[in-house]
């Protein structure tokens, strides 16, 4: 059968289905990969002591562990216990070492067109300024260090300085607003904080300098303020606070060598913030060496790693895919990252196709949002660039729909890669329900567990379902890039993940089916969070910024399907006395009270809180306790039966 038969041949099983149809792997894929046989490989993961100290063997360490394990403390679980190591030197100094010193490490390039290389060595030597840097600043083993930077070389070497050193980074979206700042910094109380003058957005340039200032009123434990220049918006020094200093003038002086913090490998790595189904986010804490064996084993099984590969994820810094997969993973694998800098559809929606064509992209790891938005321009875009050099296409964030991932197997993968969808989260560190290259396909299920990782769909007991229902994702044994706690709130690490099922398994709060084959379907949250372009966001977290308008009296929001975003918000909105949301604010203005909500919340959340629609209501649906039954709202707005009401105060 010739190329163009193959090719034919998956067309036609594709077009013929409703995405439930098994896609052959592409046999150029099943001949280069490291994996030969899933399944096989999947049942090396059955001991998972054993699997996991086999993968940690491919990893330098200070001193080996004396325990895989230790689980006498659930869930307070504990991996490679009396282990030290130090991720920076795994993930840097030991490539300079060898054949991989002159590689390039990372690839910068933004929507201008600029492009930074650096080689491991390079990078190495900034790394470490930055590290003595940060030391020189009073940065210890153990304290918090947090960013605010756009995608740039800065942000990669922050990290990975603060990783050298021990100290714990905090990265912040740099699309989140004052208010998610201030609140994370205050919960870490972090001396010194990263930031950039600015970031390039769609031919703009955002300014970010702006929003540290308005939230640094309200961070007394700042002592420094560290600015990238990175937009070239400051020629002086005398442009500068106090407390503030450029990048390259701390820097500078600064010696390229700098030894590693020997670090425990259950030491704190770093915290990342994400929302749950209440209004506080949750500081989620990863530590050395479980979060470093579990994202470079797991980067190099889906994606088939190889030395020539040049690995591109989309995913932000200020997000988990951003920390284990665009930063951590692939320097660990020894393999070229590339970075980017703006956004999917400027100066084009060509951009990216661009991008992957000019430098020989091989490995394409983004999320199904950042496709649908690009669908709605067409294919002329894809199909003017040679996009030949791909090999394995990846996705994260949400369920795949079967016309993005069609299109993306279509028009980007040309019918010949493979795509993966990885489930996994903030939480997990590291893909867990994820393909590998010589995997059969079912178009929008993340097909089966990885290995080493154990899964089962249960109900409220946590047994498991019969009859391929569906059911809650559970996880059922502990994976070495779990996290290890929520900062600053161990109740509810255990209260919200660990105690929900009576047999101790961790909740995920998806919930999910298996098919007749084991392929697992994720089919939506279990809980009120909203996931909206692939990012979560709490309903709680929202109606509280609604909630802190002087207009608002209660709020109750909703996720509303979207063809592009997945999810939009749709707020139903009890106003006080005298407002109306289609009319002036206020006496003097302009502007509607919905328009001056949407800046309300857009300034309180970022614009990750996108706002579909917001309508006034008289009363909202609670139970007698008083809570909102979001529920109701929702299986009234998609029009299905809502059941049983007599719990209801009010409908
Ligand atoms: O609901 C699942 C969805 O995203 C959640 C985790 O979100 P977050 O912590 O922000 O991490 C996103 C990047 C890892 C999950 O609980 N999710 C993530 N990936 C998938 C997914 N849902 C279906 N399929 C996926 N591949």
């Amino acid at each position: 059968m010739g190329e163009s038969d193959k090719n034919m041949d998956q067309e036609n099983k594709l077009s013929n289905n409703n995405g439930d149809q098994i896609v052959p792997p592409n046999n150029k894929i099943i001949e280069r990969t490291i994996v030969k046989d899933w399944e096989r490989e999947i049942q090396k993961g059955d001991d998972i002591e054993k699997y996991w100290a086999m993968e940690a063997e491919q990893l330098d360490w200070f001193k080996k562990w004396d325990e895989v394990l230790d689980d006498s403390e659930k869930p307070y679980y504990k991996w490679f216990v009396g282990g030290k190591t130090n991720l920076a030197y795994n993930a840097i100094d030991r490539w300079i070492k060898a054949e991989k010193r002159n590689k390039i490490a990372i690839l910068y390039t933004n929507e201008r067109g600029d492009e930074i290389k650096l080689t491991y060595y390079e990078l190495y030597r900034e790394i470490n300024k930055m590290a003595n840097a940060l030391r020189n600043l009073g940065i210890k083993k153990g304290d918090t260090v947090c960013m605010y930077l756009p995608m740039c070389p800065e942000l990669v070497i922050s990290m990975l300085a603060c990783t050298k050193i021990g100290a714990v980074h905090s990265a912040i979206y740099s699309g989140l607003s004052s208010v998610a700042i201030v609140e994370r910094i205050n919960d870490i109380k972090s001396k010194v904080v990263i930031t950039a003058d600015g970031t390039y957005r769609r031919g703009k340039i955002i300014n970010l300098k702006s929003v540290i200032d308005e939230a640094m009123l309200q961070c007394p434990s700042v002592q420094t303020v560290v600015l990238v220049n990175h937009t070239g918006r400051y020629n002086d020094v005398a442009d500068l606070r106090g407390n503030e200093i450029f990048y390259e003038r701390l820097i500078e002086g600064e010696g390229d060598t700098c030894y590693s913090e020997i670090m425990d490998a259950e030491d704190p790595l770093f915290i990342l913030y994400t929302s749950g189904s209440t209004g506080k986010p949750k500081g989620v804490l990863h530590t050395t060496a479980g979060y470093m064996v579990g994202i470079s084993t797991t980067l190099r099984n889906v994606f088939d790693i190889h030395d020539n590969d040049l690995w591109w994820s989309t995913g932000d810094a200020g997000w988990i895919t951003g920390h284990s997969y665009t930063i951590y993973a692939p320097l660990l694998l020894g393999s070229t990252t590339l970075i980017y800098e703006g956004a999917p559809d400027y100066p084009d929606p060509g951009i990216w196709w661009e991008i992957i064509e000019k430098y020989g992209v091989t490995k394409f790891y983004t999320a199904p949002t950042a496709i649908r938005h690009l669908m709605r321009f067409g294919k002329k875009y894809a199909k003017s660039y040679n996009l030949d050099s791909l090999k394995v296409l990846g996705s994260v964030g949400e369920p795949i729909n079967y016309e993005a991932w069609k299109w993306m197997y279509e028009e980007i993968g040309k019918n010949r890669t493979p795509i993966m969808d990885t489930w996994w989260q903030t939480e997990t560190g590291m893909h867990m329900i994820a393909p590998m290259p010589v995997a059969d396909l079912k178009p929008g299920s993340a097909t089966k567990p990885l290995p080493g990782v154990h899964i089962a769909i249960v109900d409220e007991e946590g047994v498991e379902v019969e009859n391929r229902e569906k059911g809650y994702l559970a996880i059922t044994q502990p994976w070495p890039a779990m996290f290890r706690t929520l900062y600053n709130d161990e109740q509810r690490f255990e209260d919200v993940y660990w105690k929900f099922f009576p047999t101790g398994y961790y909740k995920t709060g998806d919930m999910a089916r298996m098919d007749e084959d084991g392929y697992v379907w994720i089919e939506g949250r279990s809980d009120d969070v909203l996931k909206i372009a692939g990012h979560r966001i709490g309903s709680v977290e929202v109606e509280s910024a609604f909630n802190s308008h002087p207009a608002v009296n209660e709020t109750a929001v909703i996720g509303k399907e979207d063809p592009v975003k997945g999810q939009l918000i749709k707020a139903f909105l009890i106003l006080n006395e005298g407002y109306n949301l289609s009319m002036p604010y206020k006496e003097g203005y302009t502007s509607t009270l919905r328009e001056e909500l949407k800046r309300h919340v857009r300034h309180s959340l970022g614009p990750v809180a996108v706002l579909g629609e917001m309508v006034a209501v008289d009363s909202l649906p609670k139970t007698k306790s008083g809570k909102i039954m979001r529920r109701i709202l929702k299986a009234k707005e998609d029009g299905e039966n809502i059941g049983d009401t007599s719990t209801l105060d009010d409908l």
